[in-house]
C-alpha cells in the first residue's frame, strides 16, 4: 500500500541519515546480525551497585550482565526476528529449563512490535526439553526429555530459543530433530554465545552477547537448578560452586 511505502521511505531516510553520522550502523540487511561482545578481561559489575536476592549474597563474584541490559539487548534482537520472518507466523521452540524467560521476554517484545506498526505477528510456542549439564560440566550425553510431537512444525518458519549455544553440540542434534518434521525455515536466537574452540557461532542467528567461556548463572541459568530466580547474569563466587556441588 502507498502507506506502507512512505512509511518504508521514511525509515530509509532515517536509516541513511543515521549511517551517516556513524550511528546504527547494523540495519542493513548485511550488517544488521551484530553481535555484542563481552571481552575475555571483563570482571562484571561489584554487587553493591544492584540489587538481588539476599539469599545468593555470598554465591556470587559479580554482576555479569544487568537486567537491564539484557532486557535491552533483547528488545534488538526482536527486530531482526520480525525483520527475518516477515508476515510468516512464528512457531517458537522453547529450549527448557534455562531458556523460558529469554523465550518470554523475547516474544513479549516480538509482539510489542507488531502492536506499534499494526502487523501483528502470529506466534506460538512449544517446549523442549534437553538436559547435558552437571555442576558446571557438560556431560557427553544429550537427552530430549520433554517433547510433545513436533509434526505441526512441517511447512512453518521456526525460531529455537536457547539460552546458551557453546560448542553447538546439542544445538546440531537439536537442528537436525527439529529437521526430521521438515519446517519451511529454522532460525536459531541464542541469548549467549560462549567463546569455546570450535564454537558455534555460525548455528546461531541471533546472539544476544558472545561471552567468554565461563561459567554464568540468573536469568533462568542454573547451577544446579540454583540461581533461576535471579534476574541478573552473574558469575557464581567459589562459595556458591561448593555450598550447590552435588
Ligand atoms: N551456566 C548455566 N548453564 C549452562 C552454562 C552456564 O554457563 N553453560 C551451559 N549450560
Ligand atoms: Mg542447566
Amino acid at each position: 500500500s502507498k502507506e506502507k511505502q512512505r512509511a518504508q521511505e521514511q525509515y530509509d531516510d532515517y536509516v541513511a541519515e543515521q549511517k551517516e553520522r556513524g550511528a546504527m550502523k547494523h540495519l542493513t540487511d548485511t550488517e544488521r546480525h551484530d553481535v555484542l561482545q563481552i571481552k575475555d578481561d571483563w570482571p562484571g559489575h561489584s554487587l553493591d551497585l544492584f540489587t538481588y536476592p539476599e539469599h545468593y549474597h555470598e554465591d556470587m563474584e559479580s554482576v555479569y550482565i544487568p537486567h537491564g541490559v539484557i532486557m535491552n539487548r533483547i528488545e534488538r534482537l526482536a527486530h531482526y526476528v520480525k525483520d527475518d520472518f516477515g508476515d510468516d507466523g512464528i512457531m517458537v521452540l522453547c529450549v527448557l529449563k534455562g531458556g523460558y524467560k529469554f523465550c518470554s521476554d523475547l516474544v513479549e517484545f516480538i509482539k510489542v512490535l507488531g502492536r506499534n506498526s499494526n502487523k501483528y505477528t502470529e506466534t506460538r510456542v512449544e517446549f523442549i526439553r534437553l538436559k547435558s549439564y552437571l555442576n558446571d560440566q557438560s556431560t557427553e550425553d544429550l537427552h530430549i526429555i520433554g517433547s510433545r510431537d513436533l509434526s505441526f512444525l512441517r511447512g512453518k518458519s521456526v525460531l529455537i530459543v536457547e539460552a546458551i549455544v557453546d560448542t553447538g553440540k546439542t544445538m546440531k542434534a537439536l537442528l537436525q530433530h527439529v529437521g526430521t518434521f521438515e519446517p519451511k525455515m529454522v532460525k536459531v536466537a541464542g541469548l549467549l554465545v560462549k567463546r569455546v574452540p570450535n564454537m558455534a557461532q555460525h548455528l546461531t542467528d541471533y546472539v544476544g552477547f558472545e561471552i567468554p567461556n565461563r561459567f554464568v548463572v540468573g536469568y533462568a541459568l542454573d547451577y544446579n537448578e540454583y540461581f533461576r530466580d535471579l534476574n541478573h547474569i552473574c558469575v557464581i563466587s567459589k562459595t556458591g560452586k561448593m555450598k550447590y556441588k552435588i
